[in-house]
């Protein structure tokens, strides 16, 4: 019996641990680009309005995880990824805010 409740105790503490984990990790940095890290504010999208699946749904960001889909410009111009909402029309346009985007180091 008293394993058991050790058990439970450990899953509970590492199920708190991983939520925290998630929770305090607000920002992702996405540094490949020659143009500039991008850094992508969790918070600030949140506070647009946005819900997880807005994003995390099968045509776009399946995963939460970071690096399991390539981003490109092609693609975001097209009008997906990033590009579904910076286009101009929900979010502010992509092509002509190259820096809003890419922070120079
Ligand atoms: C505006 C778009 C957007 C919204 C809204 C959004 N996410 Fe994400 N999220 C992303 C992108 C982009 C990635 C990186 C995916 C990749 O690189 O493949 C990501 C990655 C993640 C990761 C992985 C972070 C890491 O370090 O690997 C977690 C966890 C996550 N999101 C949770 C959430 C949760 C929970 C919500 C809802 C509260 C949410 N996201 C809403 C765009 C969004
Ligand atoms: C579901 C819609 C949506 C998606 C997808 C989305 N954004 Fe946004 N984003 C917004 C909205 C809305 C704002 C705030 C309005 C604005 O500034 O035009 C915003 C603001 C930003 C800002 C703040 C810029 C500033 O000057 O304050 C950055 C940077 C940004 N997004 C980067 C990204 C990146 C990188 C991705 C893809 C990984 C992404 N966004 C995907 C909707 C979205
Ligand atoms: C809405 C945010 C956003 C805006 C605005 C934006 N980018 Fe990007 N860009 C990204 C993201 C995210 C990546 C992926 C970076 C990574 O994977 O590390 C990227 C990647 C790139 C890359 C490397 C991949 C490729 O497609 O060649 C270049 C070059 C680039 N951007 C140039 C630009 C230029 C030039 C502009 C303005 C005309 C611009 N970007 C505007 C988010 C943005």
């Amino acid at each position: 019996m008293q394993k058991v409740i050790c058990l439970i105790v450990a899953a509970l503490f590492l199920s708190t641990g991983a939520a925290l984990a998630v929770s305090a990790k607000k920002t992702l940095e996405f540094n490949k680009s020659p143009m500039g890290t991008v850094i992508f504010d969790g918070t600030l999208h949140k506070e647009q309005g946005l819900k997880c699946k807005d994003c995390h749904n099968k045509g776009m960001f399946p995963k939460m995880k970071q690096g399991t889909v390539e981003i490109t410009m092609d693609e975001i111009y097209a009008g997906n990824l990033c590009g579904v909402c910076h286009n101009g029309k929900r979010a502010f346009d992509a092509q002509s805010n190259c820096s809003r985007c890419h922070v120079k180091q």
